[in-house]
C-alpha cells in the first residue's frame, strides 16, 4: 500500500486504465475509514460511469465492499442455500409466494429482505401487513427457524457492506448510480455478504425497473453472473418484463392477498409463471431438482396440492403471524374507500405506466418520503385490465384502496392516465427476455 495515491487511482480509470485489486482495495478501505476523502472517490466513481470496469475490477470492488463488514454465517443450515434477488419493480409480489413455494418442495430458505424504496415496495413491509408479523429476529433463531420450517424472513440486522452504504449515499448525490458496473458491485455486495451459496437474480428490465432497456438490462444480468461466479457462487440471471406491474396487486397487504392466490392456484398468470421460473433456477441450483423439468413438475405439485400454502402457514406462525390471515385473507388489513376507475373509451390496452402506478401506490400511503414515516398497510390499486386486454368505455382499469374519499380523489385521473388505450391490440412482451448463468 505504500506510495498508493487516491489522485493517482482516479487518473489512471479517468485515462481508461484497468486498476489492480489491491488499487480498488486502497479506494475502498480508505473511502470507509475516511483516509480517501468524499470528493475524491466521487471524481473516482465520475470515472468509472465513462470508463466502467472490467469483470476482473468490478469483483474486487465487490469483494472489497463485501469485506468491510458482517457476512451472515448459514453455515448451520443443511443443505446448499440459495438466496433471491430482485432488482427490484412495482406489484412484485414474487418473494412472498416464491418462498413457501421453494421450501415445500424442500430447498431451504435464509431470506434477508428489504424495505419500500422509491416508487417500488419492500417485502418486509408487505409481510407486516399480516397482524403480529415480526421480521426481527438474531441470526441464531433465523438459523433455528430455516432448519425447522424450512423458510425464514428477516430484515438484516447484521452490518452487511457498511462501504456500500456510505458509497451509495455518495453516488445518489453525485450522479454516479447510473453505472452498471457501480450498481452490479452494489447489489452483489450486499447479497454475497448475506451469505447463501446460491444465488438467482431476478433482473428486471422495463419502464418500471432501475434498467429501461433491454440492452442495459441484459448487461447488468451478465456482469451479476460474472461477479457471483468469480466470487465462488453459482449464480443465475433471469432478465423479466417490468414494463407493466406485475400481477394485479399492487401495494402490501393487497399483494399478500395477492401471494395467497398464487399458493392456491388462483392467482395472476405472469405472477404464477415467473415464481415458477424463479424457483426451477433455486431448485435446480439447491440440487433439490435434477432437471429444470423435474423442478417445474415439482413446483407445479407443490402449488396444487396445497403444500405451498400450508409452508406459508408455517412461516408465518413461527415468526409470530396470524395463520388464521392465510385462509381468510379478509382479516388482512382493508382499505376503507374502493373505487373503480374506468375507461374514457374503447379500445386495447397498449401501455400502463408501471412507475406511475408505483409512485401513485406510495402517494395513497403505501410508502416512506422519508425514512421514519409510518405506511398504510392496507391501500393499493388493484389492476382489471393489463396489457393487451380489450376495454369498453366506463369499463374498470383499475380498483383504488385508499384511506380517505379525499386521497382517492387526488389521485384517480392520474391513476386513469396511466392506462393508454389504443385502436389495435398492441405487440406483447415477452415475461421472460434472457438468462445467464450456469
Ligand atoms: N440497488 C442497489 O442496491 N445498488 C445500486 O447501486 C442500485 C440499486
Ligand atoms: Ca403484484
Amino acid at each position: 500500500m505504500t506510495g498508493m495515491r487516491a489522485q493517482d487511482l482516479i487518473e489512471k480509470k479517468r485515462d481508461g486504465g484497468e486498476l489492480a485489486e489491491s488499487e480498488i482495495r486502497f479506494l475502498v478501505d480508505g473511502f470507509t475509514k475516511g483516509t480517501v476523502a468524499d470528493y475524491q472517490m466521487a471524481a473516482w466513481c465520475m470515472a468509472v460511469y465513462f470508463q466502467g470496469m472490467t469483470d476482473a475490477e468490478t469483483t474486487a470492488l465487490t469483494m472489497a465492499m463485501v469485506e468491510s463488514g458482517d457476512r451472515v454465517d448459514l453455515s448451520a443450515i443443511a443443505g446448499v442455500k440459495v438466496d433471491k434477488h430482485s432488482t427490484g419493480g412495482v406489484g412484485d409480489t414474487t418473494t412472498l409466494a416464491l418462498l413457501p413455494l421453494v421450501a415445500a418442495c424442500g430447498a431451504p430458505v435464509a431470506k434477508l429482505s428489504g424495505r419500500a424504496l422509491g416508487h417500488t415496495g419492500g417485502t418486509l413491509d408487505k409481510l407486516e401487513s399480516i397482524p403480529g408479523f415480526r421480521v426481527e429476529m438474531d441470526t441464531q433463531t433465523f438459523v433455528e427457524s430455516v432448519n425447522r420450517v424450512g423458510a425464514a424472513i428477516m430484515g438484516a440486522t447484521a452490518d452487511l457492506a457498511p462501504a456500500d452504504k456510505k458509497l451509495y449515499a455518495l453516488r445518489d448525490v453525485t450522479g454516479t448510480v447510473e453505472s452498471l458496473p457501480l450498481i452490479a458491485a452494489s447489489i452483489m455486495s450486499k447479497k454475497l455478504a448475506a451469505g447463501a451459496d446460491a444465488l438467482v437474480l431476478d433482473v428486471k428490465t422495463g419502464r418500471g425497473a432501475l434498467m429501461k432497456t433491454l440492452d442495459q438490462s441484459k448487461q447488468l444480468a451478465e456482469k451479476m453472473v460474472n461477479i457471483g461466479r468469480m466470487a465462488g457462487r453459482k449464480t443465475v440471471a433471469l432478465v423479466t418484463d417490468m414494463d407493466q406491474p406485475l400481477g394485479w396487486a399492487i401495494g402490501n397487504a393487497l399483494e399478500v392477498k395477492e401471494a395467497i392466490a398464487v399458493l392456491k392456484d388462483e392467482g395472476p398468470p405472469d405472477l404464477r409463471e415467473l415464481v415458477i421460473a424463479l424457483g426451477t433456477e433455486m431448485l435446480v441450483l439447491a440440487g433439490v431438482a435434477q432437471t429444470p423439468a423435474d423442478a417445474r413438475q415439482r413446483l407445479v405439485t407443490a402449488l396444487g396440492d396445497g403444500s405451498a400454502l400450508e409452508k406459508l402457514k408455517e412461516i408465518v406462525a413461527n415468526q409470530g403471524g396470524d395463520p388464521a390471515c392465510i385462509d381468510d385473507p379478509s382479516r388482512l388489513p382493508q382499505a376503507p374507500v374502493r373505487a373503480a376507475v374506468t375507461a374514457p373509451r374503447a379500445g386495447w390496452v397498449d401501455a400502463i405506466d408501471c412507475k406511475e402506478l408505483g409512485l401513485i401506490t406510495m402517494e395513497l400511503g403505501a410508502g416512506r418520503r422519508r425514512k421514519e414515516d409510518k405506511i398504510d398497510l392496507s391501500v393499493g390499486l388493484v389492476l382489471k385490465v393489463k396489457v393487451g386486454s380489450r376495454v369498453e368505455e366506463g369499463e374498470p382499469l383499475c380498483e383504488v384502496h385508499a384511506a380517505t374519499p379525499q386521497s382517492l380523489a387526488a389521485v384517480a385521473d392520474r391513476v386513469q392516465a396511466a392506462f393508454s388505450i389504443g385502436p389495435r391490440p398492441p405487440r406483447l412482451r415477452p415475461l421472460i427476455f434472457a438468462r445467464y448463468g450456469a
